[in-house]
């Protein structure tokens, strides 16, 4: 069972920054990458739609015989993992945005969400928001747009940067001093945001400690892979095949379109 692959699913290329952090720290570790690019943005679904999208992606991890997977998406997390913790047996590891850190960090005591309307709206999001920011002023904000044009190939448009613009300024109004990228898609805006927002504003995201959780996950499972020999990287998609390479940066990757 251990060295069978990680399974990891986004409604697109956004999990891919996941996958990253996952690789750097667990590169024994086979993975299984599952970009449901055609059906993006899960963003503006409702919580029934993104539910029945996550089982689908679930059911194909599960069947390429995943040990444990990865919902490397904020707005599949916030609406459906609990159902999926309910119907499957294997692990599951999760992403929200990472209010915590931010309201530790915070001096203005004013940070900014930057996430889908799906996340946002979700009972878990108030949940977790509710917790750390009773001394806070939370500036939320749909990021609109944002993952239509990555999944298009448009990361470094003008029109990605005007909208951008946009989102950012009540924040900046607001004197934030941390800005929470709360949807996967976000982690490849950061060298725009950097040029966009003052210096001393962090830019946070949940990529590294997604990855710390999956490690002591396995751990705990008993599920690292200990056999050195096995190890594969696999990456299937729905949509672009250019998108996801250009983004992978990775001279040698398995990648596959997949009809889904
Ligand atoms: N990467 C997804 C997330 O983390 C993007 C959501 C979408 O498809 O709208 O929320």
């Amino acid at each position: 069972m251990s060295s069978k692959p990680i399974g990891i699913f986004d409604s697109g290329v956004g999990g891919l920054s996941i996958w990253n952090e996952i690789h750097q720290l667990l590169p024994m570790e086979s993975t299984i990458y599952l970009s449901d690019s055609k059906h993006a943005p899960y963003g503006p679904k409702g919580q029934e739609v993104i539910t029945n999208l996550s089982i689908k992606n679930t059911e194909w991890l599960i069947n390429q015989g995943c040990k444990l997977i990865v919902v490397a998406c904020n707005t599949a997390t916030t609406n459906a993992i609990d159902i999926l913790r309910e119907k499957y047996a294997i692990p599951f590891i999760g992403i929200e945005p990472a209010i915590k850190p931010a309201a530790i960090q915070s001096k203005s005591k004013a940070i900014g969400i930057l996430a889908t309307k799906g996340t946002l709206s979700s009972r878990l999001f108030h949940k977790t928001s509710q917790l750390y920011s009773s001394d806070l002023l939370v500036v939320e904000q749909i990021g609109n747009g944002i993952v239509e044009l990555i999944e298009n190939g448009a990361l470094y448009s003008n029109e990605m940067k005007h909208l951008l613009q946009n989102y950012l300024e009540p924040m900046l109004e607001a004197e934030i001093d941390c800005l929470v990228l709360g949807c996967t898609h976000y982690h490849f805006l950061t060298p725009i945001l950097k040029e966009l927002l003052p210096e001393h504003v962090k830019i946070i995201d949940s990529g590294k400690a997604v990855a710390r959780q999956t490690m002591s996950v396995l751990e705990k499972n008993m599920l690292l892979n200990e056999k050195t020999t096995v190890k594969t990287n696999r990456f299937y998609t729905n949509g672009k095949e250019k998108v996801i390479a250009s983004l992978l940066k990775l001279e040698a990757v398995s990648l596959q379109k997949l009809e889904f």
